[in-house]
């Protein structure tokens, strides 16, 4: 199994810790796994170059491009944010900007629908599902069928300060959900709702409702 991590935040602290609950669960001798940060990329400045021409000559490729590429090769993506104010936090948006261009309206990857997503959040109080709930809609965007999320209320602002009781908590759900993640590795498929947003989008593309670099994509992958 290859697994890629994507950490919404810089700093090793509840959230990052739980992700590594999961990871101790989930990875084994045999997988492959990358880990990548984002706070260097910079914000998506809004020139339509991935949309419009070709996402190569975005002029933040360099920084994304290896970030990318392991999500394009992955079984299993696992995205994590701290909850800032209700949601992720601003340099994990500014990374999903700069995947505009896989969205199902645009040149989603065909691949997607075998990679299995997840999302966690820790908060203090109250958001974690806001900001999980973000994450999913990205990843179901980019096609992927099936998102676990964990969320995490821990009551600190660091993991030094989150209780044993809590951290036991979240180990009894990183391994339930570890479990669920192996059983379901090669067995996920599109459901309902993004085949039908596949098919309006095709439509579309079909129809020369959009670009004309998106519909000689969708042509080049024999969906239209
Ligand atoms: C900028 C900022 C905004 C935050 N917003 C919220 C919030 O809206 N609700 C809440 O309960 N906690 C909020 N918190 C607390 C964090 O979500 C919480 O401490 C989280 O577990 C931190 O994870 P970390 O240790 O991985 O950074 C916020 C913290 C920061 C730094």
């Amino acid at each position: 199994m290859k697994l890629v991590v994507l950490h919404g935040q810089q700093h090793h602290g509840s959230t990052w810790n739980t992700t590594q609950l999961l990871l101790k669960e989930l990875v084994t001798n045999q997988d492959s796994l990358s880990e990548f940060y984002v706070n260097d990329i910079p914000y998506c400045i809004g020139c339509y170059t991935c949309i419009l021409k070709e996402e190569e000559n975005c002029p933040h490729r360099k920084v994304t491009k290896e970030i990318i590429h392991s999500i394009e090769q992955a079984d299993v993506i696992i995205i994590d944010s701290p909850n800032y104010c209700m949601g992720m936090t601003g340099q994990l948006k500014t990374f999903f900007d700069h995947m505009a261009y896989r969205w199902f309206s645009h040149r989603p990857l065909g691949n997607m629908q075998h990679k299995i997503g997840i999302a966690i959040a820790t908060t203090a109080g109250m958001g974690a599902k806001s900001a999980t709930k973000q994450i999913k809609k990205q990843l179901f965007w980019w096609g992927i069928p099936r998102i676990f999320c964990i969320n995490a209320v821990v009551a600190a602002a660091n993991w030094n300060d989150v209780k044993p009781k809590t951290k036991d908590k979240l180990l009894l759900k990183t391994k339930k959900i570890a479990k669920k993640i192996k059983r379901k590795h090669g067995h996920v498929k599109r459901g309902i709702r993004q085949k039908i947003i596949f098919k309006l989008m095709g439509n579309m593309q079909r129809a020369g409702l959009g670009t004309p670099k998106d519909a000689s994509y969708w042509k080049e992958q024999g969906w239209i």
